[in-house]
Formats: structure tokens, C-alpha cells, sequence
């Protein structure tokens, strides 16, 4: 009932949730599908042997965006904990497990501050990384503790040897402190497959290529988790076998397999529309996928653009410029760049345009969030780098165009390209074939 407020939904009860929690992206379900095996892996890898035999083992766990990585992590570690509290009164002391986020602790001091409080020693904020390690080993030693540290997105970690830094200590604890006694095992948990590049071969040889890879879920195991989900968090099913298949292609296809976004797009509709009748005789619900696919779409787009500079948002107009053309490789991408940059030098006072490498990272960077797809062909003299959206190409366009507007570029670069051309007086043709110069 209309009652003129706008807080007409006071006193209604919500018809479709059940479990509200369940369409977070972090929940976790009491059932991981598809990921037995390796459950049992680092169950008996690492659990096990730290348990059983006081034994350290470490092990690097590889995965994609959104393949369960930290939703198995957590669930393994919660369950030893609860079966370790219930069920073994002696030893449930002897063992602890620290699960530490290295997004959040992305230094040596950060990371060592972090594990130190959970295993409650205090850190020394006088004393260096090195005396600090000391002080925690010695704890572990002190006490006999056999420790599990769960190092999750262990590459951000990666920045400046920070991570040969943490690993060095964690794993020869015994030559920081003499007679070293306890375990201390680690579980790596990483999205980059090349990490063990960046490692020194010390510590590699710790992990003795001990590694667990999550593959990307098939679209057939998407739809299976997506109806699981959905039967965990609503009333009834909402979505059908036709809609998952929907949202499993656009994981798929728009989002790297990335399970999290189809969650997002579930969620999405249903606090958008989960009260319309419509969504549960199936109506329009396919219309209510697109417009939603969509608007996550431009949500992504814009939520990467936030914090980007000038320069940024050159590349990125730069690269939809030489789309429309039909153009999808680096060269004219970058004549496109430097060609923005002059006008953009004119009116802006910006610094001059910048490298190729700079423009490459870019392109690399929009690589990476789903942006654009670079794929790389072979030919002759080597390879060549192209580049096509992976967001609808009219998105993009709009969401980019929108943002060099309010930035007010736009109409600057406009100026800038006018001066410019009066100042080096220019003919169209002669504009052109500057233009066309490579620099
Ligand atoms: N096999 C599965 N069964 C049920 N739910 C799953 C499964 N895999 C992932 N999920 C759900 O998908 C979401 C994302 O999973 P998770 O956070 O574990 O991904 P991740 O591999 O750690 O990703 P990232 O590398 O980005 O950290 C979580 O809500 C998780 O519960
Ligand atoms: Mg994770």
C-alpha cells in the first residue's frame, strides 16, 4: 500500500530470502561442490603430518579468481578446529592455526604484526623484521607449538621480495633460533601460477613442488553452484535452468570464470526485483538478466576508472578510438596515445606523453580486470600483441566517454587540438600525416 512516504515497505515481510548471508560473496556453505579432492589434499598433506607426526609441510595452492580457493581454506581450518577442540582435550593447545589475509598485510612488518597477535606475542615496534621473526619462533619453540599458518593471496606479498622476505624466516626457523623446536607449516594460497618465479630457489625448495591447482570451474559445475546457492539463500527457486545457464555463459565468457559474479548478478536481482511477482512465474526474467549482466558491467567499468589519472583515461580513449577503426593492435593504440597527449599538452599542462611500456601496463591492467581480452599471435619477426573489449564494446565507450566529460577533457582536448594545430599551422593533410609519424 502506497502510504505517501516512501517507507511503504514497513511492515511487509520479504517474500524470497531465506538466508540473506547466503547471497554475500564470502559465505561459505556447510557443502564446497566439485572440490573433494582437494580437500583431501591438504587434509592429509598438510593437516595430517603437522598432527600426526609433528611434521612441517608446505604447500603452494594455485586457482583463478573465484575458484573456492579461500571458501576451502576456511572451511578446512573451521572444521580441524572444532574436531580438535571437541574430541582432544590434550592436544587441542599443541596445535594452532593462523589464517592471515596478505591483501590487508602486504609488508614484512604489517604480515609478522598480524601473525604475532594471533599467536599472542607482541611485536617489538622498536626492534627490526629480523629480531621480531626471532622473538615469534621463539615462542613457537617455547611452547612446542606445531603451527599451521594459511598465508591467503600470498602474492600480494610479491612487491619488492617482500615475499622471499616472510618465507625465508618462516621456513628455516631453526637458523634464526638454535635448537629450534615445534613445526611451522605454511600454506601459500595464490592466484599467480608464475609466483614460484619470483621465489629464491632457498625457499623453493621448501615447498619441494608440493602444489594443489584449482581449476576453473566447467560451466555445467557453475550452474550447479549457482543452484545450490540459490537454494540455500531464497524461499524457492527463482531462477531456473534456463537462467543459470545464462549467468554460468557470463562467467564464463565476461568474467574469467569468476564465480563471484554470478553470485553478484543473483543477488543483484533479487534485492532489485525479488519482490515483483513476475520473478516467480518466470516472466521477463530473462530481460531482467541482461539489464542487470549489464549494469554490473558498467559498475566494474567505473569502479576501475575511479582512481585513474589523465594519462589512464587517455589509453583507455585512445584504445576505443582505434577500435572503431577496426584497429585492435599496440601500434596504433600508442599513436593514438601520443596523439591525445599533444593535444592534451596544449590545454592540460600535462607532462608529455609516456612510454610504450607505460601504455603496454595499461592495456595489460585492463587485461587483468576483464576489461579488454590481449591475445597474443605469432608471426614472423616475433609476436603481436590485440586487443578486443570483453565488456560490450558500446559500455565502454559510454561508461569512458561519460568520465572524460565530467573530468572536463573532453572539451580541453578539443582546445588543445585547435591550438595546436594554429600554432604548428597545419593544413588537414599535413595534420594527418603527423599524425601517422610514429615517435
Ligand atoms: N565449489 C564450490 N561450492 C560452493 N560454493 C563455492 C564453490 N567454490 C566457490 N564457491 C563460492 O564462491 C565464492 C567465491 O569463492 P572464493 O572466495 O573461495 O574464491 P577464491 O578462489 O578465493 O577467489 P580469489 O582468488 O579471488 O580470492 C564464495 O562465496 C564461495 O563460497
Ligand atoms: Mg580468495
Amino acid at each position: 500500500m502506497d502510504n505517501g512516504t516512501g517507507f511503504d515497505f514497513i511492515g511487509q515481510q520479504n517474500s524470497v530470502i531465506k538466508n540473506k548471508k547466503a547471497l554475500d560473496i564470502d559465505y561459505i556453505p556447510d557443502n564446497m561442490l566439485y572440490r573433494e579432492k582437494e580437500m583431501e589434499r591438504i587434509k592429509t598433506e598438510v593437516y595430517k603430518p603437522s598432527y600426526l607426526y609433528d611434521a612441517s609441510t608446505n604447500l603452494m595452492v594455485y586457482g583463478d579468481p573465484g575458484t573456492g580457493k579461500t571458501a576451502i581454506i576456511r572451511k578446512l581450518d573451521n572444521e580441524f578446529n572444532t574436531v580438535l577442540q571437541q574430541n582432544d582435550e590434550e592436544n587441542k593447545d599443541k596445535i594452532k592455526t593462523i589464517y592471515i589475509n596478505c591483501e590487508g598485510n602486504d609488508s614484512p612488518k604489517a604480515f609478522f604484526q598480524e601473525l604475532m597477535s594471533q599467536l599472542g606475542v607482541d611485536y617489538s615496534n622498536g626492534g627490526t623484521i629480523s629480531e621480531n621473526a626471532q622473538k615469534l619462533v621463539a615462542h613457537i619453540s617455547n611452547k612446542k607449538l606445531n603451527t599451521i599458518i594459511i598465508m591467503d593471496e600470498a602474492d600480494s606479498l610479491d612487491k619488492r621480495n617482500y615475499l622471499n622476505k616472510v618465507l625465508y624466516r618462516l621456513t628455516r626457523p631453526s637458523e634464526i633460533y638454535d635448537g629450534f623446536e615445534g613445526t611451522i607449516s605454511i600454506i601459500a594460497v595464490s592466484n599467480d601460477i608464475n609466483i614460484k618465479q619470483s621465489l629464491n630457489d632457498s625457499v623453493n625448495s621448501t615447498f619441494g613442488g608440493k602444489k594443489i591447482t584449482f581449476d576453473s570451474y566447467t560451466r555445467d559445475q557453475i550452474i550447479d553452484i549457482l543452484n545450490q546457492r540459490q537454494d540455500i539463500a531464497l524461499k524457492e527457486k527463482i531462477f531456473t535452468e534456463k537462467n543459470l545457464k545464462k549467468i554460468a555463459s557470463t562467467v564464463e565468457e565476461d568474467f574469467s570464470g569468476d564465480i563471484r559474479k554470478g553470485i553478484e548478478i543473483m543477488s543483484d536481482v533479487i534485492y532489485k526485483h525479488g519482490e515483483q511477482k513476475l520473478l516467480q512465474n518466470g516472466e521477463k526474467m530473462s530481460e531482467i538478466l541482461e539489464e542487470t549482466i549489464e549494469r554490473i558491467k558498467r559498475r566494474d567499468i567505473e569502479e576501475f576508472m575511479s582512481d585513474k589519472d589523465l594519462h589512464y583515461l587517455l589509453v583507455m580513449w585512445a584504445y576505443i578510438e582505434s577500435f572503431e577503426e577496426a584497429e585492435t593492435q599496440f601500434n596504433p593504440i600508442y599513436e593514438r596515445y601520443k596523439k591525445l597527449c599533444k593535444y592534451a599538452r596544449e590545454s592540460l599542462e600535462t607532462e608529455k606523453g609516456k612510454s610504450h611500456m607505460y601504455v603496454r601496463r595499461r592495456l595489460d591492467e585492463m587485461d587483468e580486470n576483464n576489461i579488454i581480452n590481449k591475445h597474443v599471435d605469432r608471426i614472423d619477426k616475433g609476436t603481436v600483441s590485440n586487443y578486443t573489449p570483453l565488456i560490450s564494446f558500446y559500455i565502454l565507450k559510454d561508461a569512458v566517454e561519460s568520465k572524460m566529460e565530467k573530468e572536463g577533457y573532453f572539451e580541453k582536448l578539443h582546445m588543445g587540438k585547435m591550438r595546436y594545430s594554429e600554432e604548428n599551422e597545419l593544413t588537414e593533410s599535413e595534420e594527418k600525416l603527423l599524425e601517422a609519424k610514429v615517435e
